[in-house]
């Protein structure tokens, strides 16, 4: 927990079990028995905002190439160089597993004590202030932003709302081209609350964050999470199932490398249009040169991973 004086900078260390964590003007230190590590503190608290928005994904979450989480769906375990081959060689990896609203409450608090004035970990590089420097009041609000998670589909009743200039979600200066006509939904009579259409497109171009997927509709396990990407996935993720993208505009690059060593596989662009099932044993980063829309399709089905992990699902959907 974190003590109640502040270090030299104003800001508290934490720790969590054997780990300990602790912020300066540039960088986050980690410590753990027999190892530690030093990150840019922009880049650690951008995967540190996404784990905990997310409650720690899908599968492993690596902050960079050491540090990391891997979701068990209720615990999780905290590693370092779990997913790193050197660690790995040298017998040097470490994890403890803790039930998961500990590691979030950690973690959020972290975020939220570490977190500037200014600074908005979901934004893009150029729409927010510096993390650097000594502590100078707090984003609450920015670290605190729910993720959109629709009941069934964005814009129905009593769902999460269509988004407006009124509600402040204003069109992105990337998407000044989109066109932002709704459609007209001529139901026949008896079925008006039950026919829904709205603007997709329109709806993306007014995201105020970047990589951060939202769940927009829900059909039983099949949820559609697009999201406005811009720079660089602040997370490296190992898949724990097959993951859909559907490149809405623009273009990604992802590197994509095994999940387990980080021995690279492939390098993909993909453009607008461009589809690409990510396999269930891979890890992945995307790099998006302008700020893109992207549609990431998942399966929330809960028995895949023990599927994929004992071999009875192929991790590769589809052979070409
Ligand atoms: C992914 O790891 O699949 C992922 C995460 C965040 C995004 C896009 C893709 O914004
Ligand atoms: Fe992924």
């Amino acid at each position: 927990m974190a003590p109640a004086s502040a270090n030299q900078f104003g800001y508290h260390d934490f720790t969590l079990g054997d780990f300990s964590f602790r912020r300066d003007e540039y960088f986050a230190h980690l410590k753990w028995p027999g190892g530690s590590h030093i990150a840019p503190v922009d880049k650690f608290l951008k995967a540190l905002m996404r784990d905990v928005a997310w409650n720690f994904f899908y599968g492993i979450v690596n902050f960079d190439e050491v540090f990391g989480t891997l979701n068990h769906y209720g615990n999780v375990d905290v590693f370092a160089g779990l997913y790193n081959a050197g660690y790995r060689a040298q017998k040097k990896e470490f994890l403890q597993n803790f039930p998961s609203d500990e590691v979030r409450e950690l973690f959020s608090a972290m975020l939220d004590d570490w977190t500037n004035e200014g600074f908005d970990p979901f934004a893009a590089p150029t729409e927010t202030g510096s993390a650097f420097g000594p502590k100078r009041g707090n984003n609450t609000v920015a670290v605190t932003r729910a993720r959109v998670t629709a009941k069934r589909m964005a814009g129905l009743k009593d769902d999460t709302p269509l988004r407006s200039d009124a509600d402040g979600h204003l069109v992105n200066r990337h998407f000044a081209d989109v066109d932002q006509t709704e459609p007209k939904v001529h139901a026949e009579p008896g079925f008006e609350g039950e026919v829904h259409a709205f603007n997709f497109f329109a709806y993306l171009s007014r995201s105020d964050v970047t990589w951060n997927p939202s769940i927009t509709s829900v059909v039983k396990d099949s949820l559609a999470c697009p999201t406005t990407e811009e720079f660089i996935l602040p997370i490296i993720h190992g898949n724990d199932r097959v993951e859909w993208f559907v490149q809405l505009s623009d273009e990604i690059t992802w590197d994509v490398s095994d999940r387990d060593t980080g021995a690279p596989r492939a390098r993909i662009t993909m453009k607008a249009g461009d589809v690409a099932a990510m396999p269930a044993d891979i890890r992945h980063q995307g790099f998006s040169p302008k700020r893109s829309m992207l549609l990431v399709w998942e399966n929330a089905d809960e028995k895949l991973p023990e599927l994929y992990a004992s071999g009875k699902l192929k991790p590769n959907p589809v052979d070409f």
